[in-house]
This record gives structure tokens, sequence and C-alpha cells, in this order.
């Protein structure tokens, strides 16, 4: 029987923790150890991390799977736990957010502030008419306000959905729908790119079509004029209005603290549903664990927009949790200038730093240089998030962001697992550059194959988790049937990711895309993830993405657009050569199997505003023309085909 995924790319260098950061590690070994002999004992005693009002009943109800029910009978406040007990404990004055605005305005909020803020946000939303168990959509750029929203409606027991600044009036209008959303809370606008960019006119035109919509709040953030109607409020009118008394009540441990939408690849957006205990306690102990996060001392920034999961959970929940201090920036990696990210590190003291291989990748493509221009001494931990990382990339961002000795996370989540669940600890692991290496203590993952059996070392198939965990999402929102369709479905008794993964012959776990992605070439399962590594392990490549066009005689063919480094010479003969040597490469890499049928040296990707490269478009662009023997994509109705997919910074992903 052939194998469900080819194990191509062979990697052998691998890096032990810095003994420093070993020696004052927040989490060892021995957690391993006591999950395996006491799974949810192991996660109780990280709920016990939190603050309570009630003690659970039962760890874990797992009677009516996949419905699980965690820290049964348990309640507690989300904001209460993320600000009021660290202002209790003392640390008031201790910043909780560095905030830094494009054009280069900035804001230092210290707990007290984001506790006081909050208080006042709470007490402007339940004048507003919204209770417990309403919804709530969040519609911001990266300011503050936006994590103070949020922190208010959980502060009051209504769900949020946040929904990323840069979708269009429909997506947004869709997803107010679905929630059935009472209020939502906007801006005029945010500085993108040097300009503002407004906000307002896509939320009139959104609302228009949303009757549930009673409310609508609004920041005042670059002072553009707006349209005005009956349901509109400014923010600072209505929360500086509102006192900033307000006493946190407790919430049931699955009481619904957010729903997202995530698009998956062709359906309708799917509102994933996350609740209130267990979220907290794995979204708090992953960040103190994987990212070893000391709050006294840390200056920690993930580099997420507040609209995808990772700025829910590493912005907001799991870093305030911790009572952690952090940077926040509003804008774009390269205005005013390529250098902003470090000059933003340099300037805040960043220490642990967590970014995308979307966002490593094009620094490299950027150039060395930039990087090596500011001081980036105070970092001590580097993650990756969002896509498989390339060796190459990660190689790259341990030599010129990690001066070849910064410990690198790659964790690999989902927006359906609230958390971290694939990682290495910083102050256990021996990482390998490509590899999210191992389950994180009380996670059980798994590769399997086509029949739902584990796969032996060595082995691809698809990636699986085989027990609850805490942060997992509850439902989709409305849809119980898709819910248990998408992920429980494929194989019987186990979480479905939808990523396809191989062991390595140490038994850890490499992400090899999305299995929509993977390629059928010959009868072989080929990983988009694979050819893209090795493509980007030239050094004339610095960006790759490959695709399956269909093919007469292999099936599916593999084609590949790369874009070269900087200053790699690509006219004419130039990139002739180049193209084919970086075919060569590729079968020398990976075997003749992987070779690309064709490869088109292009400018740009087409990428979805996450970040992640939109294979869809691009399986167009490989299949709708006569490819011949077309060696750059030149061709203006093709670049169009692509820019159509990255212009205008206001399409949806769906
Ligand atoms: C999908 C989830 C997790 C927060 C941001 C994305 C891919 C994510 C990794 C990683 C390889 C990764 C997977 C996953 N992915 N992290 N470290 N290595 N792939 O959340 O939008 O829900 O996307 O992102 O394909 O299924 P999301």
């Amino acid at each position: 029987m052939s194998e469900a995924l080819a194990n191509l790319l062979n990697e052998t260098r691998q890096f032990p923790p810095p003994a420093a950061l070993a020696a004052q590690a927040n989490v060892t070994a021995d957690a391993y150890d006591e999950a395996g002999a006491d799974r949810l004992a192991f996660w109780e005693r990280q709920a016990g991390r939190l603050a309570w009002a009630r003690p659970w009943d039962e760890v874990l109800d797992w009677s009516n799977p996949p419905f699980a029910k965690w820290f049964v009978g348990g309640q507690l406040n989300v904001a209460y736990n993320c600000l009021d007990r660290h202002v209790e404990a003392g640390n008031g004055d201790r910043v909780a957010i560095h905030w830094e605005g494009e054009p280069g305005d900035t804001r230092t909020l210290t707990y007290a502030d984001l506790h006081r803020l909050t208080c006042q946000a709470a007490n402007a939303l339940t004048d507003l008419g919204v209770v417990a168990g309403d919804r709530v959509a969040i519609y911001l750029p990266m300011i503050p306000e936006a994590a103070v929203a949020m922190l208010a409606c959980a502060r009051i027991g209504a769900t949020h959905s946040v929904v990323f600044g840069g979708f269009s009036a429909d997506a947004l209008s869709n997803r107010i729908s679905d929630a059935s959303a009472k209020v939502v809370i906007t801006a005029d606008g945010g500085y993108r790119r040097g300009k503002p960019s407004a906000l307002k006119p896509t939320v009139d035109e959104a609302v228009a079509n949303c009757p549930s919509i009673e409310h609508v709040l609004v920041v005042r953030r670059t002072g553009e004029e707006v349209a005005w109607s009956a349901k509109d409020h400014w923010w600072h009118e209505a929360v500086e209005a509102a006192s900033a008394e307000h006493v946190a009540q407790p919430f049931d441990a699955e009481h619904p603290l957010f729903i997202l939408y995530t698009s998956g690849t062709t359906a309708r957006p799917k509102g994933i549903l996350h609740t209130t205990g267990g979220y907290l306690t794995q979204a708090a102990w992953t960040a103190h664990a994987v990212f070893d996060l000391k709050p006294e001392t840390d200056v920690y920034w993930c580099t997420a927009d507040i609209g995808w999961v990772t700025g829910h959970s590493y912005i907001v929940y799991g870093p305030l949790a911790n009572g952690a201090t952090q940077v926040m920036y509003e804008g774009t990696p390269d205005t005013p200038h390529k250098g902003r990210f470090w000059e933003i590190v340099d300037k805040y003291k960043v220490s642990i730093l967590y970014t995308a291989p979307t966002l490593i990748r094009t620094m490299m493509k950027w150039g060395d240089d930039i990087p090596a221009g500011f001081d980036l001494s105070s970092l001590r931990l580097l993650g990756s998030v969002g896509e498989p990382i390339n060796p190459e990339a990660w190689m790259w961002y341990r030599q010129h962001v990690g001066r070849g000795e910064l410990p690198i996370v790659d964790t690999w989540w989902q927006t359906e697992t609230g958390a971290i669940m694939i990682s290495p600890l910083p102050g256990v692991t021996a990482t390998k550059p490509g590899s999210a290496m191992t389950p994180l203590p009380g996670v059980v993952a798994d590769v399997v194959d086509d029949q739902g059996q584990s796969v032996p070392n060595g082995g691809g198939g698809y990636l699986v988790l085989r027990e609850p965990w805490p942060s997992m999402l509850r439902t989709i929102w409305g849809d119980d049937n898709r819910f248990i369709e998408t992920y429980w479905s494929r194989f019987e008794g186990m979480y479905f990711a939808g990523d396809g993964a191989k062991k390595d012959d140490d038994g850890h776990i490499w992400l090899l895309g999305r299995v929509d992605d993977v390629m059928l070439v010959s009868g072989h399962n080929i990983s988009t993830t694979e050819v893209e590594s090795a493509l980007v392990s030239h050094p004339s490549v610095a960006e790759a993405a490959v695709v399956g066009a269909t093919d007469p005689t292999t099936g599916q063919a593999i084609v590949a657009f790369a874009i070269p480094r900087g200053t790699t010479d690509i006219s004419g003969e130039a990139g002739e050569r180049l193209i084919t040597e970086l075919r060569n490469h590729v079968a020398k890499t990976l075997g003749p199997i992987a070779k690309p049928r064709q490869i088109m040296l292009v400018p740009e990707l087409p990428k979805t505003r996450s970040g992640k490269i939109m294979r869809r478009l691009l399986r167009d662009v490989a299949e709708n023309r006569s490819l011949g023997d077309v060696t750059t994509l030149q061709d203006s109705s093709v670049m169009e085909l692509i820019s159509s997919g990255l212009s205008g910074g206001k399409s949806d992903e769906d």
C-alpha cells in the first residue's frame, strides 16, 4: 500500500536549548512525565494558576463526544484574571502595553490603566443594554481599545466576535448576522502604510444589512470625518462618562467567551466557539511554558493582528493572564522603512518575539543588512506561527535575528485549538529547523494513515488529536452538525486537523501543509511544504509557493512560483539558467519525483491577509494557461490575476 504522504525532506541539524535558559526555564522536562502519568491532573494544576470564584467539580466531562466540558461547575471571570488580580497583587504600575502607532505616536498603559479603561468600557456596554450572553462584534485597528473592548466583553459575559479590520463590508455583515451581534465596536480608521485607512464607512455599509445591530461604538483614532447615524456613539464620550467602578461577576467555565470566524478553503466561514475556563487555562499556561514568559523582566511582542486567533490568545488573554509586559504595534513592517520591526525591538528592548514565517521570508527577501542595522541584543527567545516554517527561513531567523544562538519555538495550533498544541519547550527541547517537534505536555497528537492507524517513525499522513484538550473549540456557532462533520468524522474518535504531517526517524512531528493542497504526482502524495522548503534552501530563493496542476501523464504535475532574493539576476538567459538549476536542485534534495514540471520567477505571491499563500489562485494560474516554455511570469494578465488576490487590502479570504 502506498504511503498517505511521502516523506522526502531529510533535515539533520539540531540545536539544544541554551544552558542559561534551560537552568531558569519556567517549565522543565518533568512536565512531560507529570502529564504522561495523569493528563487530567496536569491540566487541573494548570487551571490552578488562575483565580476561580468557585472551584470545579470535575476536570473533564467527555460523556457526550465531541462536545467537551472542562472544569465543570467552576466559575471565574476572564477580565478579573487578566487585570484585577495583578492590580490587587500590587502590580498596577507594571506596564501592560507599550503601544506604538504607525505614525510613531505612542501610549503606555499600565495594568491599572488597562483595568480602569476596561471597567469603564464594561459599564458603557452595560449602559447600551449589553448583557451576559449577548454577542458584540469588534472591528478595530491595532490600538489598545481593541484589547480593552475584548476584555470589557469578557468582563460582563458578552461573547465577542472580532472581525479582522481588513475584511470587506460583506464579510463583516455576514459575521455580524451569523452571530446576531447587538453592538459593533469600531473606529473611524487606523493607520496603514503611512496613511489613514477608514473603517467606519465599511461598518456603515455592513450595518445597513444587519438589523440585529442596535448600537455602534466608534473609537476616534485618525480624526477623519465620518458619517453619523442615530445608532452611533463615540467611544471616548461613552467610556469617559462611565464609572471606573465595576465588580466583575464570575461566569461558568463553559460560558461562551468568543466566536472567531475561520474560512477554511472554500466554504462559508465557520464561527469557532471558545468558552471560558479551559480556554484561559491553556492560553495562560502555554504563554508561560512555550515563551518562558517572566512577567517581571520580559518584554514580549507578538506581531499578529488582534483579528486572528493569535492576537486573541497571545496578545490579549495569554500574556495578560500572566501579567506580562508587551509591545503592540499598529502598522505594517515597512512603514516608514523596512527596518521598522527591528527598530521597535531595539526601542522597547523586546526579549521575546513571536511572528509568522511569511514575515520572516519577507525579511529574508529584503536582505540581511536590515536587521543588522539595529541592536537586537535584548532578544532571548523567538517564536513562529501560522504556516510551516521552511528550514532555511528558520536558520535565517536564528542567524540574523537570533544572533545564531537563540532558541526558536515553532508553534503549531489553529483557531480551532485555541492555544498552542505542538511546539518545543524552550528550556527542554533540542530543536530541528522546520519541525514543531512534539506535542506539549497534556496534548495527545498523532500522525495517522488513511485507515486512522498511527504511522511509524519515518512515515507521513494526517495530523490528528486523540484526546480532548482544555482550549478546544466547543462547536461551530449555530451548527453542531457541521462541527461533527468537519472535525470528528474522518477518523473515528479523533479530531482531524486538516493538516498533513510526518514523523521523522526520532518521532518528531513535521507539518506538511493542508491536506487539500497535497499533490498527487504519478501515484505519490507529495507535500507542497517539502517542495517549497527545497526551493527556499537554494541561496537565490527567498520564498516559494508550489501547487499541483492537472497533467495528462502524471495526474498532477508540480508547478512552482519562486521569489528570487534581493540581488539575483533573473533577466533573460540568467533567469532560464536559474530555473534549470532550481529544478535540478529540488530533484537532488527530494528525489526526481518532486522535480517541478515548471518554475516561474515572480516578484510577489498572492497571500491572504493573515499571510497564507492563496494556492487556489496559483492553481488557476497554473492550469488556465498553456504554460509551454514560459519561464518568468511577466504576462500582465497573470500578474493581474495574482495581484487581484492581493489588491486593495479589502478582499475577504473566504
Ligand atoms: C493552520 C491554522 C495558529 C494561529 C494562526 C493560524 C497552519 C499554523 C503552524 C506551524 C505549520 C502551521 C496549519 C493550521 N499552521 N501554525 N507552526 N507549522 N503549520 O490559525 O488561521 O486557524 O490556521 O495554520 O495549516 O491548520 P488558523
